[in-house]
């Protein structure tokens, strides 16, 4: 379970979130929506810990994950997977160093341990064969894969934050990397957090659904609780996109 409450980020004068309550429970995906900055990657940062909200609170399975030691938090993160923006894939490295990276840094895997570990991840999301590739010579799609064995390389991945997974990609590709986070999510119980633009692929891929709009959540439930919200703002959204 992921829970935020009461959690309030600013920068400067400017409140980017305010008072915040949202809550995953284990094994779900919550989608959120809303305009560009409003403040959805901003959730992101503060439920991976690298952002510190001025008041509230964020709970990972109960626990305060700002009151975690140096320690726990470390195990806490390598069981958490983050899938960013466009991929954000190292450039200079291959396929299969991209995803045996995160292994090397947080793990004392032997090299062949990495390898077949790296082997599996890339099986999963069907991408075995361009282990000796490199990004640039992948679709956007292909791409998008590698981000996610990458944010997948803890041994039992438990939480997947995906910030605009699709962004940039044909429906068709789209389709299948909202099918691959479905599959994440059944295979692994993963609790999973995915902010986009697309209800298309909110549909496809939540099981709750939160909208932000002026640093607030103005609503938040199932796809059947949100589409009887009266908000004129959720409204013309649902509308805009059907
Ligand atoms: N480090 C920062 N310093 C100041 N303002 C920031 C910073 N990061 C984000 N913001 C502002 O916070 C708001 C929300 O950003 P963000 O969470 O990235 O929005 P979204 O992901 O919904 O597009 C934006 O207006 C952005 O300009
Ligand atoms: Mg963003």
């Amino acid at each position: 379970m992921i829970r935020l409450e009461n959690v309030t980020v600013s920068y400067g004068s400017r409140v980017i979130l305010d008072a915040i309550d949202l809550e995953i429970p284990t094994g779900k995906t919550m989608v959120i929506l809303g305009e560009s900055g409003s403040g959805k990657t901003t959730i992101l940062k503060c439920v991976l810990g690298t952002l510190h909200p001025v008041s509230g609170r964020v709970l990972a399975n109960g626990q305060d994950i700002s009151r975690l030691s140096d320690e726990e938090l470390l195990r806490f993160r390598q069981r958490m997977g983050m899938v960013f923006q466009e991929g954000a894939l190292f450039d200079s490295l291959t396929v299969g160093e991209n995803v045996a990276f995160w292994l090397w840094e947080h793990t004392q895997l032997s090299d062949a341990e990495v390898e077949t570990r790296v082997r599996t991840l890339l099986r999963f999301v069907g991408l075995e064969s361009s282990i000796d590739s490199k990004p640039s010579d992948l679709s956007g799609g292909m791409r998008r894969r590698v981000a996610i064995a990458r944010a997948m390389a803890a041994e039992d991945p438990a939480f997947m934050l995906y910030d605009e997974p699709t962004t940039g990609l044909d429906p068709f590709t789209s389709k299948s990397i909202c099918d691959l986070m479905r599959r994440v999510q059944r295979e692994f119980t993963t609790t999973n957090i995915v902010v986009t633009h697309d209800l298309t692929d909110a549909y496809r891929v939540g099981d709750l659904f939160t909208f932000i709009k002026d640093a607030k959540v103005i609503a938040t439930g199932s796809r059947q609780e949100i589409e009887r919200s009266t908000d004129p703002f959720i409204k013309t959204f649902l509308s805009l996109e059907s």
